[in-house]
């Protein structure tokens, strides 16, 4: 079977990706690929040794598909993924799925985050860090503590200076492998059209001084979390109070600040880096499967693109290796300084967009500059 949608967006589809930082590809990979890549995974349900994320039909999904040519003719050339992210939702909150009425009170409540912060559990409790000097608000700034090592997904700086608290690429794409269009199956869903929002945020940052990201102007690096924990990976109140408030109602779907992904299979979304996202829970009797590829536009000064130590396609911080070590550059290019002028200004890694940008920036012109004043 061959995919029924054009190897580029519509017209219409680019100016919905511009104002809502996310668009859905509709049949944009053929039944026979979706196929093979559930055989895979229902072969190897617990995706021992993440076998199931560089297996050739996995990548493939991205790779031999209509995606590249979107992606190129939309955003540019790009360093094709080594590796692409199966998730998996299990069926979840089984006793709380009432299909017909949800009960929004027995049903956890996801926060979107936007990708690359380091987040999780301090492994140092919270008097510690107080008893040492240090605040919440920067813990970490004087680099990557030994007890998070790799292991512990993003690291805390990208750069060795730590002027940059977050990693980024250019967009996020969603391979969707069973039926999501119905409330509850454990969707995709994000804060559509906060990406202008996160921008300006950076933005901000970076007019202070720094760093971007979490521990930086705005937005503390911890929070407090039970009796003497902390946590990081929580977006900040000050940029999450500048998201526009767009509703997503719909019957059965108890989150309405998000805006679900509705798919089916074989559709694909693409989103901004930028655009504040989440898994939502899935209280369906089905597992939930995506398959998730993280592509950043070909920067051609960068001696790494390809490198597969920087785990191309899934990797959240691509200027460092997958691993956290740090990468070497030479003194001509500055990866952490290119990656916080994109941060600053996304649609700058968007060759075919300029166009449409430059049309509804007549019409946007007026919000943003709302946003300016607001900062
Ligand atoms: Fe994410």
């Amino acid at each position: 079977m061959t995919s029924q949608h054009e190897p580029r967006l519509s017209q219409d589809e680019k100016r919905r990706l511009y104002r809502d930082g996310f668009i859905i590809v509709r049949q944009a990979i053929s039944a026979d690929m979706t196929r093979a890549v559930k055989q895979l995974i229902n072969e190897n349900p617990d995706n021992k040794g993440y076998a199931n994320n560089r297996d050739p039909r996995t990548v493939g999904l991205y790779n031999d598909s209509i995606l590249p040519d979107i992606l190129e003719e939309a955003m540019g050339p790009h360093t094709r993924p080594i590796t692409g992210f199966v998730a998996l939702t299990a069926p979840g909150s089984s006793d709380a799925v009432v299909r017909a009425e949800f009960d929004p009170a027995k049903i956890p409540h996801p926060e979107a985050h936007v990708d690359g912060g380091w987040a999780g559990l301090c492994p140092v409790k919270r008097s510690e860090i107080l008893a040492s000097g240090q605040d919440l608000h920067t813990w970490g700034s004087d680099g990557d503590p030994k007890s998070m090592g790799p292991a512990g997904g993003a690291p805390l700086w990208q750069d060795p200076d730590r002027t940059l608290a977050i990693g980024s690429f250019t967009a996020f794409v969603g391979v969707c492998l069973n039926d999501q269009s119905t409330p509850g199956k454990g969707q995709f869903a994000v804060r559509r059209g906060a990406h202008e929002a996160v921008e300006a945020f950076f933005r901000m940052q970076r007019r202070k001084g720094g760093p971007i990201g979490g521990g930086g102007p705005g937005w503390p690096r911890l929070v407090a979390s039970g009796e003497d924990n902390a946590y990081a990976g929580k977006m900040p109140e000050a940029m999450v109070r500048t998201y526009p408030d767009n509703r997503f109602e719909m019957k059965g779907w108890p989150w309405p600040e998000l805006t679900p992904a509705l798919m089916q299979e074989g559709d694909a979304v693409i989103a901004l880096h930028a655009l504040p996202h989440t898994a939502t829970p899935n209280l369906s009797d089905d597992p939930r499967i995506n398959v998730y590829f993280r592509i950043r536009r070909h920067r051609p000064d960068n001696p790494h693109e390809g490198n597969r130590r920087v785990g191309w396609g899934v990797s959240d911080h691509p200027d460092r290796a997958l691993n956290g070590d740090f990468l070497e550059y030479p003194d001509s290019y500055d990866p952490y300084k290119t990656s916080i002028d994109k941060l600053c200004h996304h649609w700058s890694e968007w060759d075919g967009m300029q166009q449409i940008i430059e049309k509804e920036n007549i019409e946007l012109s007026e919000q943003h500059s709302v946003m300016a004043d607001y900062w």
